[in-house]
């Protein structure tokens, strides 16, 4: 087989982030851009950890029909039960079962024997196949468990109906040469493997995780799991966009392929950053700010002569706008729209007249609006959408000498106009205890940051921000050329999603 399954588990991996959670929502937004974005199979999340997680899942199964919709469950009947509850409406359904194999996990966590343990999973296995033809099996920190025992397990499994294998390197803690071994062995060791795909799941404590799953891959794993901007677990997972580029860049060495529509990839990376505020760091290879800015003058010359003399990819390939086009406040209403659908942006009537409101106002503050501005812009027509209150005004007196003092105006869900004030520590201060006095929901602000669009005294500034209630994290972003009101709205949105939450947990 010559193509590589790209199974993405940003869903469920990448959500387990600490501070990354997605509302139901969100979920089936991301699963959307997947879909678009050709991966094979899409890990949607875990059914029994939450009632949450639970209707995201069975939502996603139910919407998004070309790939296959996997949902995880430990080695226990219930999970088994409940997975299988969430995707059994599915056009492809799979149920991924998992069950450590290391001594260290065995010993410390199960208190449970090899034999113990390979018995369960051999049972686990066979009343999943009850469900489903399509079932994954991971022996859990496959990486420090001895290679012998891996190789009974995978036998008992895929005697037992496991149609794919995935070898977990769940502590990041593989060295690629001998991971590559592991696979290996693997293939010559299980007799029965040719019934089932050799699968890899790298975490990046060591950053060596997308190293050790195209090391896999060259020895012949043949699914790679992976996650949008690399996000999950402790230091993330294995990363799609750069797993997908480099067996495409370097065809040459693997001769190996994926599905995967890698201009959908940017748009991807933007989207899961948008919505679990994780932002992307600029060096980041394929998606990062500078991944495909020269700064040096020699790369500079060089690209503008021949891009193949300092660039191994054409960022049109991965979905980076070509065009560097600034529109102005001069620029209608159509040359907005057609910049939107080069941007891969198919809005509604309704959305295209609010963010068109919302261009002309930007430039008329701003002299230059170029793409990442549209992005931000949309970013915050599509935060607007899902509201529960709605700011619609703030004011802010501060400086040196005064009292920081806020007033803000919200509208509520039920359309009524709340105003408040408060004073401050500082301007944002304010801002937030003002809003606090109106929605009266108690939280902790645990991160803030800020952040501009593009350069310039002009620009669009962004704020990060992570509130916590109730030992849950909600992350909020908001936009503005004015940081205080970017504030803000990054305020309102992460207590709208507190509240949405909240809600749809009844
Ligand atoms: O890292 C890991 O081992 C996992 C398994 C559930 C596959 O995420
Ligand atoms: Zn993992």
């Amino acid at each position: 087989m010559d193509k590589v399954i790209i199974f993405d588990t940003t869903l469920r991996d990448g959500e387990q982030a600490a501070g990354g959670t997605l509302n139901v929502q969100e979920k089936l937004e991301i699963a959307r851009q997947l879909e678009k974005l050709k991966v094979d199979v899409i890990e949607a999340g875990f059914p029994i950890s939450s009632q949450g997680d639970f209707e995201a899942v069975k939502l996603i199964a139910k919407e998004v029909r070309t790939p296959i919709i996997c949902a995880l469950a430990r080695a226990v009947p219930q999970d088994i039960d409940r997975a299988w509850e969430a995707i059994k409406g599915a056009k492809h359904p799979r149920i991924h079962v998992f069950l450590s194999s290391s001594d260290i996990h065995l010993g410390y966590q199960l208190k449970k024997s090899r034999e113990e343990v390979r018995q369960t999973a051999r049972e686990m296995v066979a009343k999943a196949k009850k469900y489903t033809d399509d079932i994954e099996f991971s022996p859990m920190d496959a990486s420090r468990t001895e290679p012998e025992y891996i190789h009974q397990i995978l036998e008992a499994v895929i005697d037992a109906g496991a149609t794919t294998v995935n070898i977990p390197d769940t502590v990041g803690y593989a060295i690629p040469d001998e991971f590559g071994k592991l696979i290996e062995g693997i293939i010559k060791n299980v007799p029965n493997i040719s019934k089932a795909v050799i699968s890899v799941h790298c975490h990046d404590d060591l950053g060596l995780a997308v190293a050790n799953s195209l090391e896999a891959v060259k020895r012949g794993a043949r699914q790679v799991e992976c996650t949008i901007n690399g996000i999950g677990e402790r230091a993330g997972n294995a990363s799609m966009e750069e797993i997908v580029m480099a067996i495409r860049t370097r065809k040459d060495f693997f001769d190996l392929s994926t599905d995967v529509d890698t201009r959908q990839i940017y748009k991807a990376s933007r989207l899961v950053s948008e919505l679990s505020g994780f932002v992307v760091q600029p060096n980041k290879a394929i998606v990062g700010a500078n991944a495909f800015r020269h700064e040096s003058g020699i790369h500079q010359d060089g690209v503008i002569k021949v891009p193949i003399t300092y660039e191994i990819m054409d960022p049109k390939t991965v979905g980076i706008p070509a065009s560097s086009l600034v529109l102005g406040k001069l620029s209608g209403r159509h040359a907005f729209k057609e910049r939107l659908a080069e941007l891969g942006y198919n809005l509604s009537e309704t959305e295209l007249n609010r963010t068109f409101t919302a261009f002309k106002e930007l430039a008329d503050k701003k002299k230059g609006v170029t793409d990442r501005d549209i992005e931000s812009l949309i970013a915050e027509e599509l935060r607007t959408v899902s509201e529960v209150y709605h700011l619609d005004r703030v004011q802010v007196s501060c400086g040196d000498r005064g009292i920081p003092t806020a007033a803000v105006r919200l509208i509520s869900p039920d359309g009524r106009t709340l105003e408040d004030a408060a004073l401050g520590t500082g301007p944002v201060d304010a801002v937030y205890k003002a809003i606090n006095r109106i929605v009266g929901v108690p939280n902790q602000l645990t991160e803030f940051a800020v952040q501009s669009v593009t350069e310039g005294i002009d620009a669009i500034g962004e704020v990060l921000i992570r509130i916590e209630s109730e030992g849950i994290t909600y992350t909020g972003r908001g936009a503005d050329t004015d940081i205080i009101v970017a504030s803000a709205k990054a305020y309102m949105n992460a207590l709208n999603r507190l509240l949405a939450t909240r809600k749809a947990a009844g």
